[in-house]
């Protein structure tokens, strides 16, 4: 009788060991992380994903934009390092029809000011597309973010 006693123990560590390794193994398995997603700001160098979207931005900005804006400070236009965190421009849709349009603001309060400040109306971009002005815009916020004080 004895030797079925150590056969059930023998079954039971048996049994109960292959459930223990079978909930190690489903939870203790290591997710496969894209490294380009897990960029943190300031700890890498950022993704290389958006280096073409952020290129082609720096030109067009540079050939279009920068004889009035510059990123940092205000020149004939104001400085573009706010706008990505400025509710009035909700997204770059809204940029790029400013820039299609400039009269198509000109009724809201925030454009009266910037208008009366920077004693001007923008100059017409018509045929500018939402892809260029997200370029662009992608490049001017990466720059702004980069900005070490
Ligand atoms: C001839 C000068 C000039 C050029 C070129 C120009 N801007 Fe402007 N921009 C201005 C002025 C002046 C303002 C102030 C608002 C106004 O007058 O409508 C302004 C305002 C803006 C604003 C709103 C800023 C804020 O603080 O809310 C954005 C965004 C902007 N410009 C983007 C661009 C982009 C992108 C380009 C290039 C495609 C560009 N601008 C080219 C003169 C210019």
């Amino acid at each position: 009788m004895q030797q079925y006693k150590y056969i059930f123990r023998a079954i039971g560590l048996l049994i109960v060991s292959i459930i223990t390794v079978k909930v190690f193994a489903k939870y203790a398995t290591v997710p496969l992380v894209d490294y380009q997603e897990e960029w943190v700001c300031g700890t890498e160098d950022p993704p290389a994903l958006s280096d073409d979207l952020r290129w082609k931005g720096k030109s067009s900005f540079q050939r279009q934009c920068q004889s009035c804006h510059s990123i940092f400070k205000d020149l004939t236009g104001p400085a573009l390092f706010t706008v990505g965190d400025n509710p009035f421009w909700i997204d770059n849709k809204k940029i790029a029809a400013y820039l299609r349009n400039p009269k198509s603001l000109g009724k809201y309060n925030y454009i009266k000011e910037l208008r009366k400040k920077f004693d001007s109306g923008h100059t017409a971009f018509p045929e500018i597309s939402d892809e260029e002005v997200e370029s662009i815009m992608n490049y001017v916020s990466f720059d702004a973010n980069r900005r070490v004080y």
